[in-house]
Order: structure tokens, then sequence, then C-alpha cells
């Protein structure tokens, strides 16, 4: 994921929201905008659309989710997708009304949650235009999409802790590679949330740190192979080096 603190006003400039609805087989999408956006109609996009529940992510709102990429993944005049929601909400996590009774065998057995994956696996460029709340599974929908664009009134947050569960759509990994493992344990074990500016902040100062720490340890395990041994060795002889994968 990565996250770009600017106003998704700047991203959404030239795209009407004016809602507009694009049949799909089997009908009208209830809980989703899906356009074509752009003079080329070439940007896919959604808008997540239950304002009452501060887009809770339903299971019909994700079904939904998933058929409009469907859609924009099969349609050659698209070349990007964006998600967004609302000013106050991109998304304040998965329907909590909706799970509160479901059953461990209910989730094991269904594999509770497994199709909101599409998000993560759709070919061309997803971007999340967020504002305000991007909670629970609406912060890990977010890191689903391979670039998030946060207004200035965007707060993120892992808020699961508060009602006695953990994350349950890759929060604890994405957020861990988004903000680092410690601003990453803090959330989701607090429930605090942050702002786009801090979650941009510890991006750069954890994220990084931690790669070039994992890199450093991959270069010094070079040292312990041949090939390392004779690529140097071939260079210094003017030679082409003969690797053998050892
Ligand atoms: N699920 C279902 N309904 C939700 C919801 C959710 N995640 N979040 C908000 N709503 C509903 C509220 O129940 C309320 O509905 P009613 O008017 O019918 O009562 C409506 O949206 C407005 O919410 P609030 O009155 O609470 O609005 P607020 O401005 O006072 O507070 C908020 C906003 C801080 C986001 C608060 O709504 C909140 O804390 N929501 C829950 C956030 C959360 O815990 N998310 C994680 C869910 S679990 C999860 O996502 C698991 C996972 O990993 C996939």
């Amino acid at each position: 994921m990565s996250l770009l603190c600017r106003s998704t006003g700047l991203l959404l400039k030239h795209i009407s929201l004016t809602p507009t609805f694009i049949s799909v087989a089997g009908g009208q999408y209830q809980y989703i905008l899906v356009d074509k956006k752009g003079e080329k109609k070439n940007v896919g996009f959604i808008q997540l659309n239950r304002p009452k529940a501060l887009n809770a992510l339903c299971d019909g709102l994700m079904m939904e989710v998933g058929k409009a990429l469907d859609t924009f993944e099969a349609d050659r005049e698209v070349g990007a997708i964006i998600i967004t929601g609302s000013e106050k909400a991109f998304a304040a996590g998965a329907d909590i009304k909706e799970m509160q009774n479901r059953t461990f065998q209910e989730c094991y057995g269904g594999n509770f949650l497994a199709h909101w994956n599409r998000v993560s696996t759709v070919k061309k460029p997803v971007i999340a235009a967020v504002n305000g709340f991007a909670l629970g599974g609406g912060c890990e929908f977010a890191m689903m999409c391979d670039i998030i664009y946060a207004g200035e009134k965007a707060q993120f947050g892992q808020p699961e802790i508060l009602l006695g569960t953990i994350p349950g759509a890759g929060g604890t990994q994405r957020l861990t590679r988004a903000v680092g493992k410690s601003l990453a344990m803090e959330l989701v074990l607090t429930g605090d949330r942050i702002s786009a500016q801090e979650a941009k902040q510890s991006a750069f100062e954890l994220t990084l740190a931690e790669g070039n720490r994992l890199e450093k340890r991959l270069f010094h395990a070079t040292f312990a192979t041949e090939d390392r041994k004779e690529g140097m060795t071939a260079f210094v002889e003017k030679r082409k080096a003969a690797f053998q994968d050892k």
C-alpha cells in the first residue's frame, strides 16, 4: 500500500460525483454507485453508498464491489479503478450488526470474508480515495488497494479489539507493512485511530527502516553463496561469471 496524504478532491476534481448507476446482469447495485469517468471513460469508479451505516461493509455491499471489479477488469476501455466513500466515511468497518450473531462454525466453515480478497487480486491499478473513517474492515479494504489518496479528514484504525475480536481481512499484515510493526501493534492493541498525516510519517519512518534492515540481512546472506564469490571474482578477473545457483 502506498499512502499519499493529499486532498481526495484533487483526484476527484475531474470526476463528477453525480450518482449514476450502471446496470449489471441481475439488476442495479443497491449499496454502491458505479460509473465510468474521465473524458475517455477509462476510469472505473465505485462509490460506497450506505450513508446511514457509514458505509459499513455488509455482505451485499462487498459482493457488489466484487461484481463491479469483475466488470471493470473485463472492460478493455478501463485502465484504472477508483474506490471511494463519502466525506464522513470511507467505511466504518465490516457490518457489526451482521456479524453479531455469527457462530465460529459459520465463520470457519464458510471462510467468512474470503471474498473480500477480490479487491487485492484485480490486475488493473486500484486507487482508494479515502476521507473520514477508514476503520476495521474499512482500513483493511483501503489497504488492499494499490494506492491510497487520503483527504485531510481521513482517520485510519483497527478498533476490532474494542469489539473483542481482531482484524480479519489482512489488517495485522498490511498495516504492519504500511506503518511499521510498532505503530501497527499500537493501533491493533489499543483501537486508537491515526490521521492520514500520521500514517504517512510512520510509513516513511518505520517501514523504510525495517525494509532496510531486511535488505541488509539478505545482502549479508549472499556472502554465504558460491555464486556471490564467483560473480565478484569474475569481475575482478575480467571474465564472464559461471553461476551455478549455489
Ligand atoms: N457496522 C454496522 N453499523 C455501523 C458500523 C459498523 N461497522 N459503524 C457505524 N454503524 C452504524 C451505527 O450503528 C449507526 O447506525 P444507527 O443510526 O442505526 O444506530 C450509524 O452507523 C451511525 O453510527 P454512529 O451513530 O456510531 O456515528 P458516530 O459518528 O457517532 O460514530 C464511528 C462513528 C466512530 C465510526 C462509530 O460508528 C463506530 O465506532 N463504528 C464502528 C467501528 C468499528 O468498530 N469498526 C470495525 C468493525 S469489525 C471489522 O471490521 C472486522 C474486520 O476486520 C473485517
